[in-house]
C-alpha cells in the first residue's frame, strides 16, 4: 500500500468514555468481521479487562476503507491502555502511529487520565481528532465540552465529530475525519535497511510470543533473520501478518505499515517494548530513539493463605511472567507468612491486576504484605543501596541518608469536594503545585510522596469525592526526607510482614493506628499480649491485649457434648486462617486492615 493511503491512528479516552464501542463501530462498519462474530467488545481480549472495564495490553487491527475520495485505505488502529501505570507502553504504542482520535463523553467531559494520555499523544506530535461521544444522551452537553477541551488540553474543538458509538450516529464521519484530518506515514523507504519499531508483545499458547510490529523504513519478509538492537537478540521470522483483527499472513509488510511477527520466541521478557527491530545482514545505522524499558516501582509480598499452594503458586507466577515484561518475582521466605514472592509492578493497578488473576484464575487465597516504593539509601561509607523490601533494611546507625520516589499528581475534582481533597493531599505530605479551574471543576497538581500513594490514596479519594474525582500522577524523581523503619512487635516478637518505611513526624500516628487495629484485630488468647511499634530499639507506641478469663468452652453451659465439639471444631477450622508468631496466632486478614489507613 503507498505510504498516502494508510493511516494510522490511536484512540485516547478515559475509562468508560467509549473506546471500545467506538473501535468496535469502526470495525463493523468496514465490514472486517462478518457481522455474525461480532462479539461484545472485540479488542478487550482478556476477561479481568473486560470485567474491570480496562484496556492493559495494546491491540491492533487493520481496517480498510473506501473513502469518499473513490481510493480505499488501509486504517491502522493501536489500542493504548488507558490507565496511568502503563504509561511507557502508551507513550511507545503513539510514536507508532501518527495520530489521535480524542474520544471524549459528551455527559462528562475531560478527566486526569485523558490529560495525560492526550499529552503523550501531542509529545508524539500527533494530529488529534476531538470526538464528542454518548450525544444519544440527554445529558450530552457537547458545546460544553467542546470548550472544556479548548480550556483544559489547548487544542481546537470546534470542528470535533460528534458521535454515538452506541446508536452508530456519526461513525461514518468518523472515518472520514481519519482519512481526511490525520496524516498519512512521513517518508519511508522500501529499500532501506530495515528499521522497525517492537510496539507490544504477548504470549500465546499456540504461537508462542507475537510481536507487533511498526515498520519505519525498510521491508520486512517472511523468513527474514532479525535482529533486536538492544538486547542484541537474533530470530528467524516463522510468521508474517495483520490483524483483522483475526490473524491474517502476509508476505511482507512494508514502511508505514503494521503487523505481527512470530519468531520461535520463548518468552516476553525477551522481547522489550521500545526495541528497534532491523535485519541481522543488513543493519539500520541507529535503533529508534527513546528507548526506555518500563521498570516496576512499587513491590509488595505475596504469600499463599495456604502453604500448600505454594507450588500452584509459583507455576502461576511464571505464566503471568512470562506474558508481562514489567511483571516481577522474586522467591522470599518470611518468618511470618512462610515461602512466597517479592514481586515488583508498575504501580497500583498493576499490582491489583496481577494478584486478582492469582486469586481468581489460579484459584490462590494470597496475603499481601504492604506495598513499598524503591528507596535510595546513601551509606555513610560511601555505598547507595536500593531497598525494595523494609525487612532488609540495614543498620541505621550505618545510613547517612534516605531518599524517597516523588510523584507529581493530577486530580480533576468537582468543587464541592475541593476543600477534602486539599486536605487528604496535605495529610499525605503534598507539596501543591499547581490549583486551576475549567468550569465547574478543579485541576489540582500536587507533588507528594509515592509511599503515601501507595497503599490507599485512590481508596481514600474515591471517598472523599464519592467517585468524582479523577487521578493520574507521574514519576519526577527522588528526594531525601526523613524517613524510618517502622517495625511492629507482637508478643515481643517482631512481625516483618508489618514492618514499613515511615516519615520520621508521622511514625507515631500510624505506629498508634497499627497497634490500636491490631488489637481488634487478633483474638485474645490465654495471656496478656502486648503489641508494640517500634523504631530501632525505641517503642513510639503500646497497646495491651488483655487475656481471654475464662475457656472458651465455658459458655457452652456443661453438659451439651455435640455443641462443644462443634465449636472446638469451629476453631480448628479457623485456625487454618491463623498464622502462628512465637506463642500468638494472628489472623490472615489483620494484615491487610491493620495496613489501611483512615
Ligand atoms: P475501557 O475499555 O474500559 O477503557 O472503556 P471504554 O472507553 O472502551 O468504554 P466502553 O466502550 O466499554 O463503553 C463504556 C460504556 O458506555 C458501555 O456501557 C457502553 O455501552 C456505553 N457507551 C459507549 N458509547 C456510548 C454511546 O454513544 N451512548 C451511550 N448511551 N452509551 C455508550
Amino acid at each position: 500500500t503507498p505510504l498516502s493511503r494508510i493511516r494510522n491512528f490511536s484512540i485516547v479516552a478515559h475509562i468508560d468514555h467509549g473506546k471500545s464501542t467506538l473501535a468496535d463501530r469502526l470495525i463493523q462498519l468496514t465490514g472486517t468481521v462478518a457481522e455474525r462474530d461480532m462479539k461484545a467488545q472485540l479488542l478487550d481480549s482478556m476477561d479481568i479487562e473486560r470485567e474491570r472495564g480496562i484496556t492493559i495490553k495494546a491491540n491492533t487491527v487493520r481496517i480498510e476503507y473506501p473513502a469518499k475520495d473513490g481510493e480505499t485505505y488501509v486504517l491502522n488502529l493501536i489500542d493504548t491502555p488507558g490507565h496511568v501505570d502503563f504509561a511507557y507502553e502508551v507513550s511507545r504504542s503513539m510514536r507508532a502511529v501518527e495520530g489521535s482520535l480524542l474520544v471524549v463523553d459528551a455527559t462528562q467531559g475531560v478527566e486526569a487520565q485523558t490529560l495525560a494520555n492526550v499529552y503523550t499523544a501531542i509529545e508524539a506530535d500527533h494530529e488529534i481528532v476531538p470526538v464528542l461521544n454518548k450525544i444519544d444522551l440527554p445529558a450530552a452537553e457537547p458545546e460544553r465540552v467542546k470548550e472544556q477541551i479548548e480550556d483544559v488540553i489547548g487544542i481546537e474543538a470546534d470542528n470535533a465529530v460528534e458521535i454515538s458509538a452506541k446508536t452508530g450516529l456519526g461513525i461514518p464521519d468518523v472515518l472520514e475525519a481519519i482519512v481526511t484530518r490525520l496524516p498519512a506515514p512521513a517518508s519511508g523507504d522500501p529499500d532501506a535497511p530495515l528499521q522497525a519499531m517492537l510496539v507490544d508483545s504477548y504470549y500465546d499458547s499456540y504461537l508462542g510470543v507475537v510481536v507487533l510490529v511498526r515498520i519505519m523504513q525498510g521491508t520486512l519478509k517472511k523468513g527474514d533473520n532479525i535482529r533486536m538492537m538492544q538486547t542484541g537478540a537474533r530470530y528467524g521470522v516463522d510468521r508474517l501478518g495483520v490483524f483483522r483483527p483475526a490473524m491474517q499472513n502476509v508476505d511482507e509488510l512494508g514502511p508505514g505499515e503494521i503487523g505481527f511477527l512470530t519468531a520461535s520466541i520463548k518468552q516476553v521478557r525477551d522481547t522489550k517494548v521500545g526495541d528497534t527491530i532491523t535485519h541481522e545482514r543488513r543493519q539500520c545505522e541507529k535503533p529508534l530513539p527513546g528507548f526506555k524499558p518500563s521498570v516496576p516501582v512499587v513491590f509488595c509480598g505475596l504469600f499463599p493463605v495456604d502453604a500448600n499452594d505454594f507450588e500452584d503458586m509459583r507455576d502461576a507466577i511464571e505464566k503471568l511472567a512470562l506474558n508481562d515484561a514489567s511483571f516481577t518475582a522474586e522467591m522470599e521466605t518470611s518468618a511470618a507468612l512462610g515461602f512466597g514472592f517479592r514481586c515488583g509492578f508498575l504501580g497500583l493497578l498493576h499490582l491489583e491486576v496481577i494478584r486478582d488473576r492469582l486469586e481468581r484464575e489460579y484459584d490462590i487465597d494470597l496475603i499481601t504484605t504492604a506495598p513499598s516504593v524503591i528507596y535510595h539509601i546513601y551509606m555513610k561509607d560511601g555505598e547507595q543501596i536500593d531497598l525494595h523490601n523494609p525487612a532488609d533494611m540495614p543498620d541505621p546507625s550505618k545510613i547517612d541518608h534516605i531518599e524517597e520516589p516523588r510523584i507529581k499528581a493530577t486530580i480533576l475534582v468537582p468543587d464541592e469536594y475541593l476543600g477534602d481533597v486539599l486536605k487528604l493531599c496535605q495529610d499525605r505530605r503534598g507539596i501543591q503545585l499547581d490549583l486551576t479551574y475549567a468550569g465547574s471543576r478543579a485541576m489540582v497538581v500536587y507533588d507528594l510522596p509515592l509511599n503515601e500513594v501507595v497503599f490507599d490514596f485512590y481508596d481514600r479519594l474515591k471517598s472523599v469525592t464519592k467517585g468524582y474525582a479523577s487521578f493520574d500522577y507521574q514519576m519526577i524523581g527522588y528526594r531525601e526526607d526523613n524517613l524510618v523503619k517502622m517495625s511492629i512487635l507482637v508478643n515481643d516478637e517482631p512481625v516483618d510482614a508489618l514492618s514499613m518505611m515511615v516519615h520520621r513526624d508521622r511514625a507515631e500516628m500510624r505506629g498508634r493506628a497499627m497497634c490500636e487495629k491490631l488489637k481488634d484485630l487478633i483474638p485474645r488468647h490465654m495471656f496478656k499480649i502486648p503489641i508494640q511499634a517500634a523504631i530501632g530499639g525505641k517503642v513510639i507506641a503500646r497497646e495491651t491485649l488483655s487475656a481471654l478469663r475464662k475457656d472458651v468452652t465455658a459458655k457452652c453451659y456443661g453438659g451439651d457434648a455435640t455443641r462443644k465439639k462443634k465449636l472446638l471444631e469451629k476453631q480448628k477450622a479457623g485456625k487454618k486462617k491463623m498464622r502462628q508468631f512465637g506463642k500468638v496466632e494472628i489472623p490472615q486478614e489483620a494484615f491487610i486492615s491493620a495496613l489501611k489507613m483512615d
